[in-house]
């Protein structure tokens, strides 16, 4: 599938889409073309953009007839590659942008049923609306679409105490590689009836089909946030602050985020309107958000004296509790923020590991001691979701080294090299090297190297099951492979 695609494919491929439905010229088609991290640039012939089911059911049955591959887009803000096609332009890019209708909030259910196309944020407020909350909580939420949350299985920061995406979905609705609908677009709790099919789409990355809707659970909506930035010596310290308060706050604790000091200097020199909370300096800071569904005055009193007590004990070295929801807002800013700051403060090396919490101290120890070695005077920003063990453990160039340059040239040589030491380190511990970023087509060769060669198989047993031909999302989580020869 290398060839560009059949005129006569790409002319019935519009008609079926009718003429708000395809885009085709060099400045419209530019924005699906590269990825979040311009780290791809593709090409395409056609970006579809159907409005319905039917539509995106018609697009794929006629590709699956004409042998054209089909790359689905969402928000584009994949951090790997996954929404991008191939270079060849034979490949089409599958725009879910204009299925973006809420179709149903059951509040007594607390279910909410939208279209792929609906931004995360779009869904969060539908679910406000009905007084229920949509918990999955992204810096990205604005722009990133259900589908590619389901797709990449996403994550974010309310992870520790509602799950991942995966966790979050009721029903589904997909369309096949051969254009057949899958309808299991249910609102059930419990429905034991065979294998839990639409799992496999979830994580796919739109290798299996396209998802075009999905049933997602809704949780009672919290009265109360109270929510704190605390500050402490570094990991081990978080790790242990974590513990208590799961033990005094049990489930009402709904995020805890780990800061370093260096990801904090970096929002504050980069990103206009990022505060600085205390006077002094300190190693690194805790996140930590509560979460109460009735009305529950004591929880910030209780919270406060918690926190006082830490202080006391000097297991904590200071701590500010938000007094209004514009303070909060201010906390998660400097939060949400540090991926954009360390983007303009120039080049980085990312990681998005994740590891048993009670080894996450231990992980971090060896792998800062051995990058003093493989990459001496870069500075390591890790960062991330510790209360489910996910740290965002990335490198930037040592200070002063300017965007361009020849240092800046060696520091992004060295990426292989870190990546291999960092992975093979996660291996080791018992991690994982994609925690919540999926694999997309930057991480194919990190999932043959480190996954289990029997869930490897299976894999691409269910690949060649689904998608015979191989036209969804070719070369995305399992690499391209040559093709076999039959002659
Ligand atoms: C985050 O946690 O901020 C996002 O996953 C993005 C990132 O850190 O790279
Ligand atoms: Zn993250």
């Amino acid at each position: 599938m290398t060839a560009a695609p059949d005129p006569a494919a790409i002319a019935a491929l519009k008609v079926a889409l009718g003429p708000d439905g395809w885009l085709e010229s060099a400045a419209d088609t530019a924005p699906y073309l590269s990825d979040f991290r311009r780290l791809y640039r593709g090409a395409t012939a056609l970006v579809a953009r159907p409005n319905s089911v039917a539509q995106v059911s018609a697009v794929v049955g006629l590709c699956a007839r004409a042998g054209i591959a089909v790359v689905p887009h969402g928000g584009n803000t994949s951090y790997c590659g996954g929404a991008t096609p191939d270079a060849s332009g034979a490949e089409l890019v599958l725009s879910l942008g204009r299925l973006n209708r809420v179709r149903e909030v059951d509040a007594a259910g607390y279910a909410l049923t939208v279209d792929a196309g609906c931004t995360l944020a779009a869904a969060q407020v539908a679910a406000v609306a009905a007084g229920r909350l949509f918990p999955l909580s992204l810096g990205s939420e604005g722009s990133c679409q259900i589908g590619g949350n389901l797709s990449t299985n996403a994550g974010g920061t309310a992870v520790l105490r509602y799950g991942m995406m995966r966790e979050l979905v009721l029903g589904l609705e997909v369309v096949m590689p051969d254009g057949r609908v899958l309808d299991q677009l249910r609102s059930l709790r419990k429905d034991n009836t065979g294998y839990d099919v639409k799992q496999l789409f979830l994580g796919a990355e739109g290798t299996l089909g396209v998802i075009t809707g999905a049933c997602l659970k809704l949780f009672p909506q919290p009265a109360d946030y109270v929510t704190a930035l605390v500050a402490i010596g570094g990991m081990a310290d978080a790790v242990a602050l974590l513990g208590r308060v799961r033990d005094e706050f049990g489930d009402a604790v709904e995020g805890f985020e780990y800061i370093p000091r260096l990801a904090h200097e970096l929002a504050l020199a980069h990103v206009p309107g990022v505060i600085a909370p205390f006077d002094h300096p300190h190693p690194a800071f805790a996140l930590i958000e509560l979460a109460a569904p009735k009305p529950w005055p004591e929880l910030q009193a209780r919270f406060e004296a918690f926190l006082g007590a830490e202080v006391e004990a000097r297991t904590a070295r200071d701590a500010v509790v938000a007094q209004s929801a514009a303070q909060r807002d201010a906390l998660w800013f400097l939060r949400e923020h540090i991926p954009d700051a360390q983007t303009r403060a120039g080049a980085s090396i990312k990681h998005d590991v994740s590891l048993p919490v009670a080894r996450l101290a231990e992980f971090v120890d060896t792998a800062t001691a051995t990058l003093a070695t493989l990459a001496p005077g870069a500075r390591v920003v890790g960062y991330g979701h510790v209360g489910d063990g996910n740290l965002h453990y990335n490198l930037s160039p040592a200070p002063g080294v300017v965007r361009g340059s020849a240092e800046e040239r060696a520091f992004l040589e060295l990426a292989a090299r870190v990546n291999r030491v960092i992975h093979d380190l996660v291996a080791t511990f018992g991690g994982s090297f994609s925690a919540e970023h999926g694999i997309g087509r930057l991480k194919t060769g990190e999932l043959e190297r480190y996954e289990d060669p029997v869930a490897l198989s299976v894999m691409r047993a269910v690949k060649a099951a689904l998608d015979p031909a191989g036209i969804m999302n070719p070369g995305k989580i399992l690499a391209r492979r040559p093709a076999v020869r039959r002659d």
